[in-house]
């Protein structure tokens, strides 16, 4: 049986780091507040670099650990939902940054924070199904740029970045076991952003409705519920159970979340990989940043079944089950 094989991971994050005393001097908070409440301490944010810059750095350090060239990628497919332009897709610009081959296929999909796992689904199917070979599957948003920053309820819990995973088709027991990915459009006002992005994070915007708008303890709520099904959903489909998972890389929005997750699951502390204490919440980018983090870390060994879970806006959400 062929199977989509992760045969490599990378990522980047920008080297501009917002502090929670940072965030102190834009709006009455403290970092005691905004890491007891979310687990947040820092974030990175995108000062010179674009989505598509982000995404083809995390995309070339994929290449790097793949031990492949651009040339050999024939699929890219980007979750993102702050795209440079409405269109070229930032997958198309990621192809010219990376120099992948003229006639390859390239676009984004729209699944807020459950964006790299949407992508990941369908770029399998391809994989799975012969039409791809090689398919780079990245997540990047820049959420500095559809904040408000004179919102406390939401300016505190995100940050910017990207990550990574170069998919391969093999035959054998390796590689990604199942993917569900579902969506509920009559919550969508828990949390959007009417307007396209504008270009650069801290810019004064003209009409409000250009800022991202969220119901932070409604969604808190349903992302709890939400999660713990997904990973059920992924156990039963693939026969597993909680204690056969290595390990689990869950979306980074907010700490408190992701242990409700834990858990129900009844998983050790050790078995969840969370990074969102330097990161904050980075949309699509949240996941292979990430995993990227724990499988240079030595987290994720051959043959470890890793259980990735993502929640975001739609609102979406979305597991993969993954057999290293
Ligand atoms: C946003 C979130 C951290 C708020 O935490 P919470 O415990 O629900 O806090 P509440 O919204 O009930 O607010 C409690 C109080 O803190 C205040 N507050 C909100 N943000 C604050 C901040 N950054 N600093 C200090 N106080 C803040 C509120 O105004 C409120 O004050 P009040 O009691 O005087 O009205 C939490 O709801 C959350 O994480 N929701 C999910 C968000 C998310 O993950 N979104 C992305 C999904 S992909």
């Amino acid at each position: 049986m062929i199977r989509s094989r992760v045969i490599g991971t990378g990522s980047y994050v920008p080297k501009k780091v917002l502090t929670n005393h940072d965030l102190e001097r834009f709006v009455e908070t403290s970092d005691e507040w905004i890491s007891t409440r979310t687990g947040i301490r820092e974030r990175r944010i995108a000062v010179d670099d674009t989505p598509s810059d982000m995404a083809a750095k995390a995309a070339k350090a994929a290449l790097k650990a793949a031990g492949i060239s651009p040339k050999d990628i024939d699929l890219i497919v980007v979750g993102t939902v702050t795209p440079d332009m409405t269109f070229p897709s930032t997958a198309c610009f990621v192809q010219g940054h990376l120099g992948v081959k003229s006639g390859a296929a390239a676009f984004d999909v729209s699944a807020a924070c459950s964006g790299f796992l949407y992508a990941l689904d369908i770029a399998d199917k391809y994989v799975k199904s012969g039409v791809a070979q090689k398919a780079l599957v990245i997540g990047v948003d820049q959420f500095s740029r559809l904040i408000d920053w004179k919102d406390r309820a939401t300016c505190v819990l995100f940050g910017d970045g990207a990550g990574a995973v170069v998919l391969s088709a093999e035959k054998g027991q390796r590689g990604v076991l199942s993917c569900h990915i579902h969506s509920d459009g009559k919550h969508w006002e828990m949390l959007y952003s009417e307007s396209p992005c504008p270009p650069s994070p801290f810019e004064e915007r003209k009409a409000t409705n250009q800022y991202l708008k969220m119901n932070g303890n409604e969604t808190f709520k349903i992302a709890v519920r939400t999660m713990g099904n997904a990973i059920t959903e992924a156990l039963e489909a693939n026969n597993i159970k909680p204690e056969d998972v290595a390990l689990l890389v869950p979306h980074q929005a907010n700490l408190r979340i992701i242990d409700a997750t834990r858990q129900r699951l009844g998983l050790p502390e050790e078995k969840v990989y969370t990074n969102l204490e330097r990161f904050g919440n980075t949309s699509a980018g949240s996941i292979p940043l990430a995993l990227d983090e724990a499988v240079r870390l030595g987290k994720v060994k051959e043959n470890d079944i890793v259980l990735f879970v993502s929640f975001g806006g739609g609102l979406t959400w979305a597991s993969a089950a993954v057999r290293w």
